[in-house]
């Protein structure tokens, strides 16, 4: 029987990352079946009880379960405990918990978009779960300064209380502390709502959302608009920490390379797609 792996989410339709572990697997010959699993915040721990139960060996976790997921977790890697949230479970023994979006991010944007962060002055705007989550491999990195920008300045500042050497400002404030050489969307407002983005000049400015298809088109607009030196979505992102998942349930690191090109003809031809 094929070993069972899935990511957990609500919404989860549109999840791609049985797509991208599926191709993993395939090129690594390695038999698995990855599913979408829908739950919700009232059964999340019923669910998994059962999908465990069912003998599945490791799971993707996604909105909304990220921080939820944490209290079943029997341990949690470095990177989980400094998020507050995990994205990748494996069965090993018990429960263990990790968070390879921050690393996948960092992978990104340095091995493939050939961007630099060690001394680099980096803006993130937004201060929810998805900032939390990447603030710690953004620091391993070693870049001069980290600004968080949110709408609430306090959870800015709570996030600078817990990730010392950041500062935090309001929304509003942000062009003033520049210059930035490069600029991360993290909040959630996706393409419904839209964000009050002050006209610029960005021309010595990278700028990178962590969404990606119709969720990422307004900041990238923006950025295009401003005369950014680059404009890039986070699809990278998503294939990137599938592939520190996939590494961590089947020791192997796949090539991402070939799954990206595709899923980039997929995404531009599809706007309807949002963050994983
Ligand atoms: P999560 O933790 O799941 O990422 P969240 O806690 O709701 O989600 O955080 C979402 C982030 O997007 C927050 O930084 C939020 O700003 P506030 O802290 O002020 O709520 C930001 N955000 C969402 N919609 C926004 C909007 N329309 N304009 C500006 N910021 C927005």
């Amino acid at each position: 029987m094929s070993a069972s792996f899935g990511v957990v989410g609500c919404p989860v339709e549109h999840s791609l990352s049985p797509q991208i572990h599926h191709n993993f697997a395939a090129q690594q010959g390695i038999d698995l079946v990855y599913h979408k699993l829908a739950s919700t915040e009232e059964q999340f721990e019923a669910d998994l009880q059962r999908w465990l139960e069912h003998g599945f060996l490791g799971f993707n976790v996604t909105v909304p379960f990220k921080s939820t997921a944490t209290r079943f977790c029997d341990t949690l890697s470095a990177e989980a405990t400094l998020a507050g949230a995990v994205n990748t479970l494996h069965v090993a023994g018990g429960l263990h918990g990790d968070n390879t979006d921050g690393p996948g991010l960092v992978r990104d944007l340095t091995r493939r978009h050939g961007i630099k962060l060690a001394g680099k002055r980096l803006l993130i705007i937004g201060a929810g779960g998805a900032t939390r989550g990447i603030l710690g491999p953004l620091l391993e990195q070693r870049p001069l300064t980290i600004t968080i920008a949110n709408r609430t300045l306090s959870r800015a500042q709570a996030l600078v209380d817990s990730f010392p050497g950041t500062r935090a400002c309001s929304l509003h404030d942000w062009p003033q502390r520049g210059p930035f050489d490069l600029l991360i969307h993290a909040t959630s407002a996706g393409h419904s709502q839209s964000i009050d983005m002050p006209k610029l000049k960005l021309t010595d400015t990278d700028c990178y959302d962590l969404s990606y298809g119709a969720a990422a088109a307004p900041f990238l607009q923006w950025a295009r608009d401003c005369g950014a030196r680059s404009a890039t979505d986070g699809l990278g992102m998503l294939v990137e920490q599938a592939a520190l998942s996939f590494r961590i349930w089947h020791g192997r690191a796949p090539d991402t390379s070939a799954i990206y090109r595709q899923l980039r003809t997929q995404i531009d031809g599809d706007h309807s797609a949002h963050a994983d």
